[in-house]
């Protein structure tokens, strides 16, 4: 048990002697967490493999899932990459910073423990005026997780952050909440063509246009469990995104949707729960039983994805047995968002049609 130390900090102009202090953490090994544009990230020294081990310690995360190292110099990717395809360094000159994850073979230089043994290693460069000042000032690429407990949801604000991991943590700088509210994509580039292993904050209608082929493997689309062979991204087979309720996601036509949510939530209630709608705007109002709970207008996704884990978690404060979510549609952020829902839920994934 360790004192966490909030450092309030301006999320556009962070003050430098805050932002030295919690670089001070980082150059000895400590752990500090940090906003970025997706999420709040959890973030260790790299080349420090006990920095590393002890981020893995402070959010219980299973060795075998590898974090995201954040740089903020191009030159860094060159050093921890063995070889950077011509492919990536178009995105990056396009989408970086940003909320754009590349795997890459990795270099000799990089810690066993910090890419969990493998021969690959995921970089980006957040695109958020804090994660950037504290990586200069820490004069090293930072592994940095989503600040969460592993299999909660990610967290949003700072408070998100010490609910999780209060006293397990040296200092969490706190410039208020995240703008995209998912995570960011991860695109494996050691492929060809690229493959999608997490949809997140960049599109993958806006990779194809600059890709012209690009893939999106099973994992990404989550609409149901992979076996952990075909899996590829290390982390998919550990549960995900999961608040404390159980989480049933309702998919299909709009009207299917809102009778058959209607349906499950009275059916639930029936049997004693407390049962909580995520609904959306245009729906909210129909739903009359049940702690309901709007993620924002079908008409604006990016509204939804940045609402999707604050929900989830003050469902929890709620104490809601059981959470029942509408599905929203699968295009631009709304892959993200149906992501997190499929993996939130296990799988627990209804069909809804108007016959
Ligand atoms: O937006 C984000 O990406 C946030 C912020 C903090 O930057 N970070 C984040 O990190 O979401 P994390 O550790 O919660 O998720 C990293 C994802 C996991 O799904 C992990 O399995 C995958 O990236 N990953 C990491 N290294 C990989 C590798 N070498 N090959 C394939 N997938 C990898
Ligand atoms: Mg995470």
């Amino acid at each position: 048990m360790k004192k966490t130390l909030v450092l309030k900090v301006d999320s556009q102009e962070p003050e430098i002697e805050k932002i030295r202090i919690a670089a001070d953490f980082i150059k000895k090994g400590g752990l500090v967490a940090f906003p970025t544009e997706t999420v709040y990230g959890l973030g260790a020294d790299a080349l420090n493999p006990k920095a590393v081990l002890a981020l893995f310690e402070a959010k219980k995360r299973p060795l075998d899932n590898p974090p995201i190292v954040h740089v903020g110099d191009l030159k860094v990717v060159c050093r921890l990459a063995k070889k950077v395809p011509t492919k990536a360094e178009k995105l990056m000159k396009t989408f970086w910073p940003g909320p754009l994850t590349l795997i890459f073979k990795r270099s000799e230089i990089v810690p066993d423990v910090t890419v969990c043994g493998l021969d690959t290693i995921a970089v980006r460069m957040p695109k958020h005026n804090v994660a950037l000042a504290l990586i200069r000032e820490s004069n090293c690429p930072i592994a940095a997780p989503s600040a969460n407990l592993a299999g909660k949801p990610s967290p949003t604000t700072a408070k998100h952050v010490l609910d999780d991991l209060d006293e397990r943590i040296d200092a969490v700088l706190d410039a208020g909440p995240t703008r995209i509210g998912v995570e960011s994509t991860v695109l494996d580039m050691t492929v060809d063509p690229p493959q999608i292993l997490r949809p997140g904050g960049t599109p993958y209608e806006v990779l194809k246009k600059i890709l012209g082929r690009v893939e999106l493997h099973p994992v990404a689309v989550a609409e149901k469990a992979l076996t952990v062979e075909k899996a590829r991204s290390p982390g998919v087979k550990h549960k995900h995104y999961a608040p404390d309720a159980d989480v049933i996601v309702v998919e299909g036509e709009l009207s299917a949707v809102m009778n058959k949510v209607k349906g499950l939530t009275e059916f639930y209630m029936q049997k004693g729960n407390k049962v909580g709608v995520l609904a959306t705007d245009e729906t909210v109002g129909y739903y009359r039983a049940g702690v309901v709970k709007s993620l924002g207008s079908r008409s604006d996704l990016a509204v939804i994805a940045r609402n999707l884990f604050r929900l989830l978690r003050e469902f929890d404060l709620e104490s809601v047995d059981i959470i029942i979510a509408e599905g929203v549609p699968t295009e631009g952020l709304g892959l993200a968002v149906m992501n997190r829902l499929r993996k939130a839920s296990g799988y627990k994934i209804v069909k809804a049609s108007s016959r």
